[in-house]
């Protein structure tokens, strides 16, 4: 089984996905760092040089890779990146391979995650406030997140440590979890 964490940038993907990776004993592959690792750049670079289109392009083709190249029996995490599920063909591959969790936070639990987030991450530089950007991309992406997920885990208020054990007893079957 591969469980993909979803969720948008600065919900905590990465960090609770280490959590879990701890408490499973299972390995873990981060799709960006898998993606910089397969293309040799860095994700600003490929945003910088090559545009959006491009680095999704680079996304899909390698998380078609890591799902090729991953034994269906084997239990392994992977975290995505915030914008992968806004392809087709990504979510796709994610819905008809996986078992999806996503990460929901509030605005509130973004912006202060992502207030010194903001360096690699190029959708959300330029003009305009953080925390306009933030409500601007998650007002589209919140019912992709949703409607691809097969597990929703809110985080606000709980440490990466505390959510992975969350997502671990409704992987468990424990069904007092919510
Ligand atoms: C993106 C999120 C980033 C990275 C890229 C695009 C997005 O990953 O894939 O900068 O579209 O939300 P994180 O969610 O890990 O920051």
């Amino acid at each position: 089984m591969i469980i993909a964490l979803t969720g948008f940038m600065g919900c905590g993907k990465s960090s609770v996905g280490r959590e879990l990776q701890t408490l499973l004993g299972c390995p873990l592959t981060d799709l960006d760092s898998y993606i910089e690792e397969k293309t040799g750049r860095s994700i600003p670079e490929i945003f910088s040089e090559e545009g959006e289109a491009s680095f999704r392009q680079h996304e899909h083709d390698c998380l078609k890779r890591f799902l090729e190249e991953t034994p269906e029996d084997e239990t392994v995490i992977l975290s995505l990146g915030g914008g992968t599920l806004t392809t087709d063909g990504c979510r796709d591959l994610i819905k008809s391979r996986t078992k999806c969790v996503y990460l929901r936070a509030s605005l509130d639990t973004l912006e202060e995650n992502l207030r010194d987030g903001v360096e690699g991450r190029p959708l959300l530089k330029g003009s305009g406030s953080l925390r306009s950007k933030i409500s601007g991309m998650m007002k589209k992406r919140g019912p992709v997140y949703e409607t691809a997920a097969d597990i929703i885990v809110d985080t606000d208020g709980n440490s990466f440590a505390e959510t992975a054990e969350t997502i671990k007893k409704i992987m468990d079957g424990d069904d007092t979890v919510k």
